[in-house]
């Protein structure tokens, strides 16, 4: 165990310097590879990444990313590991921590993943838990910066659940300095204390979801129903839908809005099939962007900073 290391379990973990900081790296360590020109400072680094739900883009590019810097990634899951049979997670950290040099995990409560990184010698990287999706917002909020500069002082607007990707967007903003209209279904508002929030400043929430759409310079959703909560699917369906991003609501935002979704999307669900496949989607942009910027996260919570 040991207090010193540098985690990443949720947005704030990072401070605004560091979030630039990796922001610029992203986009050199991203540059690099479309000129195709190696790049290995992780070599003999060893990533573990352990699944307890499912995955393709998180998987993906965390291992993808750990290969192409030199280094290596091993697949866990709870299906066929100790994990999913009951192996208590501290113990399991004890282990695991002592054949790698950093570890991911997706789980369910944030608490397992506390647990893990509490009883962990390495950094551990939080690629998704019930409460938290930080990798997907860095890369995110640098997929904005690339098509549009500076996120601090837009307007972002999340329709649909107070979920994960909600409550990561909220924590983002008030360490970027940026503004949050939430528009959530009732029953299905964000809760700030989950959220980890220090206060209300960043966000405004509205009842309806086109009042939340003015003027936004990125519009934002999500499943409706996140994975975990399968068996409230039918209640979300009826309670969410008029909670779709759609072409009207793309309308009243900035004439130079975006669109972005964290992927996997169901068309006619939580957004039209007009919207993200039309022109201000940027959702490809986004899922290619978790690679870039996780690269340049393993690279700092490894080997500090490094590059001009
Ligand atoms: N956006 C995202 O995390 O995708 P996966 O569930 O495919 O990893
Ligand atoms: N909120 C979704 C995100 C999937 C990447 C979920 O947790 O299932």
């Amino acid at each position: 165990m040991s207090s010193a290391l540098k985690h990443f379990l949720q947005f704030k973990d990072l401070d605004q310097e560091e979030v630039a900081y990796l922001f610029e790296r992203a986009r050199q360590i991203k540059q690099m590879f479309k000129a195709y020109k190696p790049y290995h400072p992780l070599l003999d680094r060893t990533l573990v990444m352990i699944f307890e739900k499912a995955s393709t883009r998180t998987r993906l590019s965390f291992e993808a990313g750990m290969t192409q810097m030199g280094g290596s990634a091993i697949y866990l899951n709870t299906r066929d590991s100790q994990l999913g049979r009951g192996e208590p997670v501290e113990d399991a950290a004890e282990v695991i921590s002592r054949m790698c040099d950093i570890v991911m995990i997706r789980t369910f409560e944030q608490d397992i993943i506390e647990r893990f990184a509490r009883h962990s010698r390495v950094p551990v990287i939080n690629g998704l838990t019930n409460e938290y999706h930080p990798c997907q917002i860095l890369a995110d909020i640098f997929t904005f910066i690339e098509h549009r500069g500076p996120i601090k002082g837009k307007t972002v607007t999340w329709i649909g659940d107070s979920n994960n990707m909600c409550n990561t967007w909220l924590q983002a903003a008030e360490l970027l300095d940026f503004n949050v209209h939430v528009s959530t279904p009732p029953g299905y508002e964000i809760e700030p204390e989950r959220a980890g929030l220090f206060g209300t400043a960043h966000f405004e929430e509205f009842e309806d979801p086109m009042q939340a759409c003015k003027g936004a310079h990125l519009v934002t959703t999500d499943v409706w129903t996140s994975m975990g909560f399968e068996a409230e699917n039918e209640a979300r369906k009826k309670a969410f839908a008029d909670w779709c991003v759609d072409e009207d609501m793309m309308a009243v935002a900035d004439p130079q809005a975006l669109f972005m979704h964290c992927l996997p999307a169901h068309r006619g669900e939580e957004v039209t099939a007009g919207v993200i496949d039309g022109p201000q989607s940027v959702v490809w942009d986004e899922a290619e962007n978790r690679m870039h910027a996780q690269k340049a996260l393993l690279e700092y919570l490894l080997l500090g900073r490094l590059g001009h």
